[in-house]
Formats: C-alpha cells, structure tokens, sequence
C-alpha cells in the first residue's frame, strides 16, 4: 500500500518513546494515540474494544512497566504490562489483521558474552523485568500474529521520560563528585534514531528493496541501538563534557568509577549487553548512528528547545 494512508495507534502514548513516535510519525499517519489508565493493555476486552474502534493497519506498542527495580518486588504488574498486555495486543492485531511493533529490552540477555548479542543468541534475563519482557516476547511469537516486528534495545533516553541522561545533568549541577559504574557494558540509544529504526522497518512491508539485500524473512526479532559501546562511566563522562562544551553551568568536577558491588541495586543486570545492529542494516540498508553523535545531537536539541520552548527537532 505504497500511497495509502496508514492508520497507525500508538499504545502507551504517554510514555518517553511514544512521545518521539508521535512527533515523528510521517504526515501522511492516520494516528490514534492510546494512553493509560483509559487504555489498559492488560485488560484484552478494554485493548479489543479500544483498537477497533480505529481499525488500525499497524499498533506501535510503546506501553511496558519499565521500573527495573520496581519490578523485583511488583512481579505481577511486571508480567502484566509486559508480557500478558503485548500478548493481548498481538491477539487483537491478528484479529484486526494489523501489524505489532513491539519493543523489547537488551536485559532479556545474561550479560556472559563479550561480543554483541545477535537476534539468534539465547535469552537469560536475571532480572524479574528481563524475565517479564522475555515473556512478552514468547507470547508475541506463539499468538498465531505474522506481521510483527519485536525490536530490543538498550539504555534509552530522549525528551520527556526519566532516563540516565537527566539523571546525570541533574547530579552534574548538584553536586562536585559523582560515583558511577564502570564495569557494565552497552550502548545508549536516543529514542529519536530508534523510532526511524522502527519506521525504517515498517517502510520495509511496502517495498520490495529488502529483497536485494536479504532472503531472509522480514517480520520477527531485531536488535536496535546506537551504535558503538561504552559503561555507564563513560557515559557519564561524555553528557558532562557535552554540558561543558554547551557552556551550561554545573558543579561536577570528578566522575569516579566504581564497581557494581559499590551501588547494591534491587535488580541485577547484565555487565555485558551489547546488541548487534547487523539483521536490522541488512534488512533495511540504514545506517545506525554511534552513540556519541546521537548523545551530542539530544544535547543540542535540548539546549535548543529550552531557548525555544516550542521547537526543536528530534
Ligand atoms: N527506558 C529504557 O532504558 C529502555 C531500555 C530498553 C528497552 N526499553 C523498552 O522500550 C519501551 C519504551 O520504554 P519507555 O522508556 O519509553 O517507557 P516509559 O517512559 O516508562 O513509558 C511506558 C508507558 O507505558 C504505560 N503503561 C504502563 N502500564 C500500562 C498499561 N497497563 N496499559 C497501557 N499503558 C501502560 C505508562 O503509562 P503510565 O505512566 O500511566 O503508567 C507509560 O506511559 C518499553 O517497551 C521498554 O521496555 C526501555
């Protein structure tokens, strides 16, 4: 349907990723925006009634308990929203013959390896959400859906959610030493690039490209992350130094590395969980930006929009 307007909902439109989806969706999107608590994904009779009302061709499912260590003491809400929910949706989907895009987490995998996770490696979440969303997944799979697409990622921020980013601007300007963990590994995805990487991938059902590049089926699991790796360390050394080039003022003069063992958390986490890009570059033959220019780009754009209030663009 190369011309025809795609009627598009979007599921937790209230959350960080949703909010970018929804202010990047190409004009030619019919949208519904769906929000909780009037929109409950994990009541499948509300999810039903909700969407077909609308009809929609596709439903971007941006809703999940995202509260990692929330999660190990709220087990039932984790499997709620992040497993029955996305199993509720893709049963809807296949009855309104829509497609699902669905988005998971790199906390699915065990940390063990030291070279990126491919689609194709094996799952070992350690922590209740990883465990929740790895369910998620399954039940996508085994609903019967075949149009969906389940995209993993890692470390997100972007506008307008709690993310590592603000967290650290906020503690750069609070305080002069901040303590941060060095040795777990992955890469920090801005919710802009991963929503054209879901776009990327829903541009792939009306065009026949991919066929060049790749036999392989389009519809299933990819991993989606900014490029290039770094620990939560470097991390922190690379938003502090933006703010510095940026001239904002802060405190912050030491960023000390310290070891997991030295912040006790009520989840574990992988120390590894690299994702690799190479399914999602082959299928759509898109280029995945490195982490430090997509960091660099939200800084700016966030500096932009705090001169400006009504603009900015991803
Ligand atoms: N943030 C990360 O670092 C990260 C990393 C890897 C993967 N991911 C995945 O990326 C996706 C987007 O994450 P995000 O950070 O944008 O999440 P977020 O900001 O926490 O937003 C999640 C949204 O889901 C909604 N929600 C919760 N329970 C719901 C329910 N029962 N029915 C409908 N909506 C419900 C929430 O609404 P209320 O506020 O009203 O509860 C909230 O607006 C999620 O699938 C997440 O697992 C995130």
């Amino acid at each position: 349907m190369p011309n025809q307007k795609r009627r598009v909902a979007i599921v937790g439109a209230r959350g960080m990723l949703a909010r970018m989806v929804l202010r990047s969706a190409p004009s030619e999107w019919d949208i519904v925006a769906l929000s909780h608590p009037q929109f409950d994904l994990t009541d499948r009779a509300s999810a039903r009634m909700g969407l077909s009302a609308f009809q929609p061709d596709v439903i971007i499912n941006c809703a999940a308990y995202t509260d990692v260590d929330g999660a190990e003491s709220n087990e039932a809400l984790a499997f709620s929203v992040n497993a029955v929910g996305p199993g509720n949706l893709a049963q809807v989907a296949k009855e309104l013959n829509a497609t699902l895009v669905h988005f998971s987490s790199d906390y699915v995998f065990g940390g063990d390896k030291t070279a990126p996770y491919r689609e194709t490696d094996c799952p070992d979440p350690r922590s209740i959400y990883g465990k929740s969303k790895l369910q998620g997944e399954q039940l996508i799979q085994d609903s019967g859906l075949e149009r969906f697409f389940i995209v993993r990622t890692s470390w997100l921020y972007g506008p307008g959610g709690k993310n590592f980013v603000e967290s650290m601007i906020r503690l750069a300007q609070q305080r002069e030493e901040l303590r941060i963990v060095a040795d777990q590994f992955g890469s920090p995805t801005y919710t802009a690039d991963l929503t054209q990487a879901a776009l990327n991938l829903l541009a792939e059902e009306t065009t026949d490209t991919r066929k060049k590049r790749t036999p392989d089926p389009l519809y299933g699991i990819y991993h989606y992350a900014n490029e290039g790796q770094c620990s939560w360390h470097r991390f922190a050394e690379e938003i502090v130094s933006l703010l510095k080039t940026n001239g904002e003022t802060i405190k912050a003069k030491l960023i000390l590395p310290i070891p997991t063992t030295a912040y006790p958390l009520p989840a574990p986490r992988p120390s590894y969980s690299v994702l690799s890009k190479a399914k999602y570059r082959k299928t759509t033959g898109a280029i995945v930006p490195n982490w430090r220019q997509a960091l660099a780009r939200y800084m700016a754009n966030r500096l932009n929009s705090q001169s400006h209030p009504q603009g900015g663009s991803p």
